[in-house]
């Protein structure tokens, strides 16, 4: 008997890939030599929005700023929980700009807003499970985040914040290997982490949907999920396969232009907590 998974409102943070390019290679997906097709790239971005809107949820988009080419990549502008904004620290100075356009965003929204002291990369590195402990956050780390981002990320949500080594350059973000499947439930691909977090996932996540590195190589784990829509890219078929047999819906919406800058759809999409 499989349970059935129920889907809760959401609202997202998006923002168009206008201009967005592969200038710049900071991560092993990126190469600057292939050139981005921009018209592809906005018609599978706004497919993705849209997908979202017809399942139900409310989606912001923030204007792209020219000269931030990663910008499509919402993700990892922020944190939110509960209403509280934990911002941005880009690890690279190429994106730094970009942690203030989100910061202007959630100011002219009213949010409650914390500015880092510490390197993060929003929900890149941090995923939040609302019903797992009574409301836990995973926060990567190894590649961007700066551990010390964790700690003060709980200081400013309140939440436990379980940290995780992420080993594998390929997979350089938390959405990269792991996402929340529901309030309280994770999928992973365990070879993304280091031996003692892989420990530490099994030991919290016993039910976890466990993935292989050929799905997490096709951005299966890079999804968003209502709790019971999983939205996957199309590459990700094995995946989409695996969270159906788990009793989820997967739909699957084609982003290969967005692979080339290092993400897919989880990237491409920040979740607003409020
Ligand atoms: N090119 C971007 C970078 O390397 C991709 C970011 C992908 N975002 C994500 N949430 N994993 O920073």
């Amino acid at each position: 008997m499989t349970t059935e998974r129920l889907p809760r409102n959401r609202t997202y943070l998006m923002c168009p890939p206008k201009h967005f390019t592969v200038e710049y290679a900071i991560n092993p997906w990126m190469d600057t030599t292939v050139p981005v097709d921009a018209v592809l790239a906005l018609k599978q971005w706004e497919i993705l929005r849209d997908t979202l809107g017809d399942l139900g949820h409310r989606v912001h988009v923030l204007d792209a700023v020219p000269g931030l080419p990663d910008m499509v990549y919402a993700a990892n502008g922020a944190f939110s929980i509960d209403g509280m904004v934990y911002g941005a620290r880009f690890r690279y100075p190429e994106r730094g700009a970009e942690a203030d356009a989100h910061r202007e965003f959630y100011a002219g929204q009213g949010w409650r807003f914390a500015g880092p002291q510490h390197v993060n990369e929003g929900e890149g590195d941090f995923a939040y499970l609302p019903a797992a402990y009574g409301g836990m956050v995973l926060a990567g780390y190894g590649f961007r985040t700066d551990p010390a981002a964790h700690a003060e990320a709980q200081e400013v949500l309140g939440r436990p914040v379980v940290s995780l080594r992420l080993v594998d350059p390929a997979f350089y973000h938390l959405d990269t290997a792991l996402a929340a499947l529901d309030d309280r439930n994770v999928t992973y691909y365990p070879g993304a982490f280091s031996a003692a977090s892989q420990r530490v996932l099994a030991q919290l996540f016993p039910d976890a949907v466990i993935a292989d590195r050929a799905d997490a190589e096709a951005f299966g784990l890079n999804l968003v999920s209502d709790g019971r829509h999983v939205i996957l890219n199309t590459e990700a078929t094995a995946m989409g396969d695996k969270v159906r047999a788990a009793g989820y819906l997967p739909v699957h919406v084609d982003l290969s232009e967005l692979k080339r800058g290092g993400g897919s759809v989880k990237c491409a999409v920040a979740e607003l907590r409020a």
